[in-house]
């Protein structure tokens, strides 16, 4: 089976039945995290990377890039719901970790399992709306990423980015036109977040691109903090 690695360092694509697919090598082998597949190649396990189920593998499918690296890096995750996404960065990552954000604490009992045995999650049961109610337990991140269903999408990531992401740091938000405004046309929302980020936060957007067919009427952007 074929396996080669993509522009994102820890992130394969491996070709199965004519289809190149993505992936992650499997840090807790014999474990899927979701229901995605686990695939032997080369001595190693991969699990497969719904791009339908993560708006990060979405976003490079849709040809974005500016997304950065993850290795290594010290990550502000707000939104980590059961850890789909979450699990592969952790794949990913090496001595990097994650802080991860959730405010259902339904939803957040299953990312306490996965990161019992995932040691670089970090949970942290919390309002993504209220930054300064985890500044004792998070330090500076040199990646944002944000991934909420809320109507200030871009207010929660400005003020996140302000309190913790690095001189420097790079930020992903993906945002959900649908739980903005459902009466404009997503183009419009999209752009009034981007005003917000830039105008209101002083973040720089690099890039922007919607994620249809994978998710529709989302747009991921890639935010830069001077
Ligand atoms: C679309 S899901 C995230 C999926 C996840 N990012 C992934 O790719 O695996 C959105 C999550 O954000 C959480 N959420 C919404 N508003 C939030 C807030 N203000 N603070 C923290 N979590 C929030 C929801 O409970 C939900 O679990």
């Amino acid at each position: 089976m074929k396996v080669t690695e993509t522009m994102i360092e820890g992130m394969y694509q491996i070709k199965i039945d004519q289809k190149n697919r993505l992936a992650t090598r499997n840090q807790v082998p014999g474990t899927s995290v979701y229901g995605e597949r686990l695939i032997k190649a080369n001595n190693e396990e991969y699990r497969l990377w719904d791009p339908f189920r993560s708006k990060f593998a979405a976003a490079y499918l849709s040809g974005m890039k500016l997304l950065p690296q993850l290795k290594g890096k010290n990550i502000l995750y707000l939104g980590v719901s059961t850890g789909t996404t979450p699990s592969h960065f952790s794949d990913i990552l090496d001595d990097g970790f994650i802080y991860g954000v959730e405010f259902s604490p339904k939803v957040m009992r299953k990312f306490y399992r996965l990161a019992e045995q995932r040691p670089n999650l970090i949970p942290i049961l919390a309002d993504a709306r209220r930054p300064e109610e985890y500044s004792s337990y998070v330090f500076d991140v040199d990646l944002l990423y944000q991934d909420v269903s809320q109507p200030e999408q871009a207010t929660i990531f400005g003020r996140n980015a302000q309190d913790y992401l690095k001189p420097g740091g790079v930020g992903i938000i993906a945002i959900k036109s649908q739980s903005i405004n459902v009466a404009l046309e997503p183009e419009e929302v999209f752009s009034k977040q981007m005003n917000i980020l830039e105008n209101n936060f002083g973040l720089k957007v690099l890039e922007n691109s919607t994620i249809d067919p994978f998710e529709k009427k989302h747009a991921v952007m890639i935010v830069k903090k001077d």
